[in-house]
């Protein structure tokens, strides 16, 4: 396991953040935040709906899903028609030719995690991670390896500028009973794992029997993405994504695994006795939402604008030394000229009403980072950046 040094700040909160459990870290920050509840949010946020309103008007087939499908219970997987919306979907989106087998609903991309883990992970199973990562998953990550006899390692990757692990530096941990997960795009950079990287990690993965989990959850390019995906065609790749970010529906807890049949019925099975049926009540908006060619490009360019008015802002606070300009979804992480952990920055930052995620949260402790949401209106984003930027420079 790569180590990364400590803060140097050396006071209670820098040593709290570098050896708390992540669990218990997450729990905290949530606890922070309530004793600060008129804060701004530039944390943990998502767009506001107004953001695409018409466009993700489905009425109509909410209701309907209220009045006709309540009374149901659908197969463990899932509605199969909605399944096959999905495969084809992903079928467009990387090239395999994906069916309604590959495809199973989950209540949300977190959920389908803990149940891949709940599945895979057995005694002496490896659980490797890349930081950063995102903290929910290396929080399931824990409490898998930890009630099923796995154990957990955590690869920081060398570069401290763009987080960007290479092949060599993972290559090692790739073997028998070994689970590999990764946000991609990465959550919180917004990069996406270049191509050859990921390949070779498939290819290493499926010839040492070891598995590979892509939590797609932030799979929202600021740009069009043309490259052939049909690499992650694969046994050992089993891909996680979500409704929650792509059509603003976190608080129905939606989303679906993708895999090979055989591991979709392993999950599937595993999923109806313990957590019964995922919800019907979407699944009519979920096919509208699907068939509308329009929604994903429509978000992308909504991202990428409020990525850039958030960029071209933040390039005037002195504070900020260093951002990664990020690919994917409406998250920038900055690099604060600041001495101390970014634990203790998020705190300063709460007592002056801002609220951001910090670094460590992410599993960032070398270099005080944040993590900042973009999703705003331009008006309200500008407002909350220029609070933003005063506070930081006033530390
Ligand atoms: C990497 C990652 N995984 C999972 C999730 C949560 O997804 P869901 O709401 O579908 O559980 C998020 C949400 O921000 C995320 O960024």
């Amino acid at each position: 396991m790569v180590s990364q040094s400590s803060a140097s700040d050396g006071t209670a909160d820098a040593s709290y953040a570098n050896n708390a459990d992540i669990r218990s870290l997450f729990l905290k920050y949530w606890q922070e935040l309530e004793r600060c509840p008129n804060c701004i949010n530039l944390g943990m946020g998502m767009p506001p709906i107004e953001l695409f309103k018409y466009e993700l008007e489905a009425q109509e087939e909410f209701d309907a899903g209220r009045q006709i499908w309540q009374a149901e219970y659908q197969h463990q997987a899932g509605d199969k028609s909605v399944r096959e919306a999905f495969s084809k979907f992903e079928a467009e989106r990387t090239g395999i030719a994906y069916t309604a087998e590959n495809i199973m609903l989950v209540s949300g991309a977190l959920r389908g995690f803990s149940l891949v883990l709940d599945c895979l992970v057995k005694d002496g199973t490896r659980v490797v991670e890349i930081v950063p990562t995102y903290p929910l998953c290396s929080g399931q990550a824990r409490n898998a390896s930890e009630r099923r006899g796995g154990k957990l390692l955590t690869v920081v990757p060398k570069d401290t500028k763009t987080f960007q692990i290479t092949f060599e530096e993972i290559k090692p941990y790739i073997q028998p009973s070994t689970i590999i997960y990764l946000t991609n795009p990465n959550n919180p950079t917004g990069l996406y794992l270049p191509k050859d990287v990921l390949s070779k990690i498939v290819t290493t993965c499926e010839n040492e029997g070891a598995y590979l989990i892509i939590d797609q959850a932030c799979d929202l390019p600021l740009n069009p993405i043309y490259d052939d995906r049909t690499y992650l065609d694969s046994p050992s790749v089993i891909r996680i994504l979500s409704l929650s970010k792509t059509y603003l529906l976190a608080g129905f807890r939606l989303g679906y695994v993708v895999a090979n049949p055989q591991l979709i019925e392993i999950f599937s099975n595993a999923f109806a006795f313990s957590d019964g049926n995922a919800p019907c009540v979407a699944n009519k908006a979920i096919i509208k939402y699907l068939n509308n060619s329009q929604l994903m490009p429509l978000f992308s360019k909504v991202s990428r604008h409020k990525v850039e008015l958030a960029l071209n802002r933040l390039t005037k606070c002195r504070s900020v030394i260093e951002f990664i300009k990020p690919e994917a979804c409406f998250y920038i992480f900055l690099k604060i000229s600041y001495p101390y952990s970014s634990w203790r920055l998020f705190k300063e930052l709460v007592s002056r009403g801002v609220n951001v995620v910090p670094g460590c949260l992410f599993g960032v402790r070398e270099g005080c980072w944040i993590r900042i949401c973009c999703g705003r209106e331009d008006d309200v984003l500008i407002k909350y950046l220029d609070k933003l930027s005063q506070a930081l420079d006033s530390l």
